[in-house]
């Protein structure tokens, strides 16, 4: 197996065994599901983390029900992104943005007021036509140089392209830069947001592993494909979001130069993706195993009564590499309606509204969306539920 961005052999850091898809909810508790392994590599040469055995779009994504939840933190989120864009010179009232992989097209329609026209372009045709029934146009479509080059004939050429938590989901990002440097305007800006490898690595957060991140961006990595494709990175920033995210900016080649925070955590990453800093990566991903089966275990003998927060893909990846199933956890508990009434891929837990949930609180909550930690937990308080704790897995194991 080869780096999936600059050819160069990479070797193995972390295993974490054989798992279903993580966003393919089963609709009955008994289906049968194909289990696929996830194993991370790294690339020495490009600074690349990838996933080594990958599954095709149509695998991945024919059953897919992830919708951008409604969230005060995202909000914020977008309020600080426009901001920083508009500060910087990078987004202005001129602007067409055309943002990949926009979902239900929250971004978009925080941007809207401000700029002089927006489009959204998302494979999920029925998440699409919904947010274009909200106002916010979205093209139910891949993005590649054919569904580029159709926007710009519509649209003419993007001052600014987005893609948001949608270049890892893909196991070329070739096909995705080469087209979005096939029409970005001269001067416009490709703004690339992802889960950052730093963070994933030292926060231990082996939960961002799953089929659909099949890349693990660094400023490295990303400035190497970035140059395959005529583009320099010119700038980054951080976001908390997804558990500490980054924010790539890069122009065409020979627009710009490379700004000096982007300069100070590469010389982070130099220090910090190594393989003794894998290893050690990895031991800390047993460790935490290693305590949520036994305070896991302990609870249950001890008559406990425990569901789980988000269905979320991470959390699908944290209970099967644990081994936790419906035979420990009672329930899933989720905000968003598609998902409700549906089982978790292999732990076969059945997800239940958070009002199924206020009606009759367990004692503990293990909070698989530990990304929104804040957010659910001031949200079950003021639902007047005081009796139940919660359990973080992530940095390490607590209970709050
Ligand atoms: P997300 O963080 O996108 O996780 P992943 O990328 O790992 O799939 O998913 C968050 C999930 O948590 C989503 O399914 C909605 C749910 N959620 C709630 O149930 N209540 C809430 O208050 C919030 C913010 C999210």
């Amino acid at each position: 197996m080869a780096c999936r961005i600059c050819q160069a052999a990479v070797v193995d850091i972390l295993d974490l065994g054989s798992t279903p898809p993580a966003n393919l909810l089963k609709s009955t508790r008994d289906a049968e599901q194909d289990e696929y392994p996830l194993v991370l590599q790294w690339c020495d040469k490009c600074g690349n983390v990838q996933l080594r055995d990958t599954l095709t779009a149509e695998e991945l994504y024919r059953d897919y029900l992830y919708v951008t939840p409604q969230s005060s933190m995202l909000n914020t989120h977008y309020e600080y992104l426009s901001g920083f864009l508009k500060q910087h010179g990078y987004l202005d009232e001129n602007a067409f943005v055309l943002e990949v992989g926009s979902n239900a097209g929250y971004f978009l329609e925080h941007l809207k007021p401000s700029v002089r026209r927006i489009l959204g372009i998302d494979p999920a045709a029925e998440i699409a036509a919904e947010a274009t029934s909200r106002g916010i146009p979205t093209t139910a479509d891949f993005f590649d140089q054919r569904s580029a080059a159709l926007a710009v004939e519509e649209h003419g050429k993007p001052q600014l392209i987005a893609a948001r938590h949608c270049m890892a989901h893909n196991d070329s990002p070739h096909e995705m830069v080469a087209a979005a440097a096939s029409i970005l305007d001269d001067d416009g800006c490709f703004v690339i947001e992802n889960a950052y490898v730093l963070n994933t690595i030292e926060n231990t957060e082996f939960d961002q592993v799953y089929h659909e991140h099949m890349f693990y961006y660094s400023i490295r990595s990303m400035k190497h494909l970035l140059a395959m494709h005529g583009l320099r990175l010119v700038d980054v920033t951080m976001s908390l979001v997804h558990g500490g995210s980054i924010i790539f900016v890069a122009k065409h080649d020979g627009a710009g130069e490379l700004a000096e925070t982007a300069r100070q955590y590469e010389a982070r990453e130099e220090i910090s993706l190594t393989i003794p800093k894998f290893e050690a990566f990895a031991q800390r991903t047993e460790a935490i195993r290693e305590s949520l089966r036994e305070l896991i275990g302990n609870l249950v003998a001890d008559g406990q009564r425990i569901d789980t927060y988000g269905a979320t893909a991470k959390g699908n990846t944290l209970l099967n590499y644990v081994g936790l199933t419906d035979a420990e956890i009672q329930r899933c508990v989720d905000s968003t309606p598609a998902k409700q009434g549906r089982f978790l891929p292999k732990s076969s837990i059945e997800i239940v509204s958070e009002e199924t949930a206020a009606a009759d609180p367990p004692d503990y909550f293990l909070l698989t969306a530990w990304n929104y930690r804040e957010e659910i937990i001031a949200k079950v308080r003021n639902s007047g539920n005081y009796k139940s704790k919660f359990i973080i897995p992530i940095p390490f194991v607590q209970i709050v």
